[in-house]
Order: C-alpha cells, then sequence, then structure tokens
C-alpha cells in the first residue's frame, strides 16, 4: 500500500503522517509531500520509528516523485483558519493550491483513491472533481472530501455528554464540513435519547467545534491534531477496503444528488472506493428542518468550486 500526504510538513500533514507510520499495515510506503523545505526531515524524523512503513519526503519540485504509484493520497495542504474567518474566507487561497496539486494526481496516479481535507472541503472537492473531469480521469468513486473529524467529534461530545463508553458511540453526520451544512443525527445515536433542548445545544456544538478550536489556539491556526486523527481513521477504511474487506464509513462524496451534487453520507468502500452510497434513513423533525435549510448553503459552495475551475 503506498500513501502520499500532500501537505505533510504542516500541522495536520505531519499528525496524519505520525499515525500512518505507526498504522498502516507492514510493507506500505509512505509519501510525504510538501513545498516547505523542512519536509525530508519530517521523512527522516518519521523514519527512526520502528515499524514496517518506508518513509520518503519529495520537495516542491517533485510532485511526480511523490505520486507515482501511490494508492491513497490524503491532501492536507492550504492555510488554515485564524480567529474571525470561516472555511469559506479560505477559498481564494486554497482554491489555487488544490488546483495544481489535483493536476498532479491526475497526470502521476488517476486511479488512485483520493482524501481532501483542504479546506473549505465544501468546494475544494468540486475543484478536484473539475481537475480530474478535464484530464479524463474522473471517477466519483475514487474521491472523498474527509468528514471524519465532524464524526469523531459527534462521537467524543455525545460520550461526554451521556456517559457512554466513547469506544461504542456512533454518531452519523450528513451534508458538508462547514457551519451548518455538518448535521450530526443524534435522532439516530443508539443507546441515548437527547431532549430538544439538548439537540438545540449539541447540534451547534459539534458544527462550530472547528471554531472552537481556531478561538482556543488564538490565532495560531485551526485543527491539526484530532484532524489528523480523524483523517488517519478515515485512511484506515480506505486501506481495508482496498484490501477486499467490506467496510462502511461517512465522506463527502458526489453521489445520487438528492439532496446535493456532493453530499456526506455513509458509503461502503471496496477495492475501487465506493462500492455503494447508503442512504442516511429517517431524520427527526428537527434534522429534515436543519438540512433543507442549509442545502442553499451547501450548493453554493459546490458551485464556487465548479465555478473556480469554469473560469
Ligand atoms: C476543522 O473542522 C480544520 O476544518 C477543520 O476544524
Amino acid at each position: 500500500m503506498k500513501v502520499a500526504v500532500l501537505g505533510a510538513a504542516g500541522g495536520i500533514g505531519q499528525a496524519l503522517s505520525l499515525l500512518l507510520k505507526t498504522q498502516l499495515p507492514a510493507g506500505s510506503e509512505l509519501s510525504l509531500y510538501d513545498v516547505a523545505p523542512v519536509v525530508p526531515g519530517v521523512a527522516v524524523d518519521l523514519s527512526h520509528i520502528p515499524t514496517d512503513v518506508k518513509v520518503a519526503g519529495f520537495g516542491r519540485d517533485d510532485l511526480n516523485g511523490a505520486l507515482t504509484g501511490a494508492d491513497i493520497v490524503l491532501i492536507p495542504a492550504g492555510m488554515p483558519r485564524k480567529p474571525g474567518m470561516d472555511r469559506a474566507d479560505l477559498f481564494n487561497v486554497n482554491a489555487g493550491i488544490i488546483k495544481v496539486l489535483a493536476e498532479g494526481i491526475a497526470a502521476s496516479c488517476p486511479k488512485a483513491l483520493v482524501g481532501v481535507i483542504t479546506n473549505p472541503v465544501n468546494g475544494t472537492v468540486p475543484i478536484v472533481a473539475e481537475v480530474f473531469k478535464k484530464a479524463g480521469t474522473y471517477d466519483a468513486a475514487r474521491l472523498f472530501g474527509i468528514t471524519t473529524l465532524d464524526v469523531i467529534r459527534s462521537e467524543a461530545f455525545v460520550a461526554e455528554l451521556k456517559g457512554l463508553d466513547v469506544a461504542t458511540v456512533k454518531v452519523p453526520v450528513i451534508g458538508g464540513h462547514s457551519g451548518t451544512t455538518i448535521l450530526p443525527l443524534l435522532s439516530q445515536v443508539e443507546g441515548a435519547t437527547f431532549s430538544e433542548e439538548e439537540v438545540a445545544t449539541l447540534t451547534p456544538r459539534i458544527q462550530n467545534a472547528g471554531t472552537e478550536v481556531v478561538e482556543a489556539k488564538a490565532g495560531g491556526g485551526s485543527a491539526t491534531l484530532s484532524m489528523g486523527a480523524a483523517a488517519a481513521r478515515f485512511c484506515m477504511s480506505l486501506v481495508k477496503g482496498l484490501q477486499g474487506e467490506d467496510v462502511v464509513d461517512y465522506a463527502y462524496v458526489e453521489g445520487k444528488g438528492e439532496d446535493a451534487p456532493f453530499f456526506a453520507q455513509q458509503v461502503r468502500l471496496g477495492v475501487n472506493g465506493v462500492s455503494e452510497i447508503l442512504s442516511y434513513g429517517e431524520l427527526s423533525a428537527f434534522e429534515q428542518k436543519a438540512k433543507e435549510d442549509m442545502l442553499a448553503t451547501l450548493k453554493k459552495d459546490i458551485k464556487e468550486g465548479v465555478d473556480f475551475m469554469a473560469s
């Protein structure tokens, strides 16, 4: 299994690479790419951890070297938020970065499964799709926006609130990865019930959890460690799928378009990426209204990505 991390020297990239060095199956290769000159050093640093995962670092001019032969590409590259910004404020800077990286993937490893972390995910994933379409390599089953951080935050907050074993808590989260587009389905959490007041408090806490970190870091960036853990968890789901295991997980994918062209929901994963998009089932009245209310925002975010590539 060869996994490439693009933006590997950043806060998310380093946390993610560390976890992959310790979690990928024996015999795997981890390929670290970054424009920051420290990337060979990050690779050397990680290579001293005694696991059977080979690590190599690739600098600014060797994107092709990092990507050739990759089965999975994870992209945390880009600018993080500062206090007062929302994810959409990052669009102009990060759209250009993600476009260049996607062009590299289309040229060097067009069959790889691609997981996008770069914000705003609602809009950067459509940019990658448009780049791949232009290159003639697009396969919707192989492109994912990583929304696992919304899922793990929900698990942590629900377990804390309800005094449950966090290892067993499962919370479906659908929609997108920004503000109200993040929709936790608390009505579907097994083993817990929530009062109307709890739903009205916990839902926005999950939606604004990224901002909670941005404000706590006070100008030092956004979530890196929890995002690294989330992306590593999602990567391991992709790995298991590629290895032929039956695995389901949540991701932001191009689906049947019933709600929006891209939508985060539960998918079944296999050797070719998404093998099935699973229904999110019945929503409570609160969730149904929250979904309807956020769709215009999500569609606007998606259109911004598509328009960026058209212009
Ligand atoms: C977050 O949700 C960085 O988007 C990331 O905190």
